[in-house]
């Protein structure tokens, strides 16, 4: 079982668009079994808020439904993961500031795993759900890549008990 946060500043935006993509991909490829997923806020600003609509939408136009409900991240909930997964450059330096600069080899951004390392620009102040909704796809394609080349064995072994 692997465990994997995503992580954003709000967690009514990219960040549960992240863990349900995210979902739907392992789900294609036979994989729920073998992942835990979820996703968190930095801040508490959203706290017990909904997905916000327009995030929503995008996600119901490509066949996600959710039902998400935001949450700030801990250090529990750190500590507990195998992949933290943040959106940008602010969110990594708010996780490691909430993990006095630990661990640090299990937190990187979604999109260093494509060929194409950038941030993931904050659609709430961009309005472009699109265009976070194909940069998050392309960030969840080059993670779950990189498990499938890197931890293929422990995959497999999921996948038949
Ligand atoms: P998210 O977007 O980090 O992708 O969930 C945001 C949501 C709310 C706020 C900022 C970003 N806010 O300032 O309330």
């Amino acid at each position: 079982m692997i465990s994997v946060i995503f992580v954003c500043l709000g967690n009514i935006c990219r960040s549960p668009m992240a863990e349900l993509i995210f979902k739907k991909m392992v789900e294609e490829r036979g994989l729920s079994l073998s992942f835990n997923v979820s996703s968190f806020g930095t801040s508490d600003e959203e706290t017990g808020n909904p997905v916000y609509p327009p995030a929503k939408k995008t996600l119901e136009a490509h066949g996600i439904k959710e039902g998400h409900t935001a949450r700030q991240l801990t250090l529990r909930d750190v500590i507990n993961a195998d992949y933290v997964l943040v959106m940008d450059s602010m969110n990594l330096m708010d996780v490691l500031r909430l993990t006095g600069g630990k661990f640090g080899e299990k937190i990187f951004k979604l999109c260093s795993f494509t060929a194409n390392p950038r941030d993931i620009a904050d659609p709430w102040y961009t309005r472009d759900f699109e265009r976070a909704y194909s940069d998050i796809r392309d960030g969840c394609e080059g993670f779950l890549g990189y498990l499938m080349r890197e931890k293929s064995e422990a995959l497999a072994y999921d996948k038949r008990h």
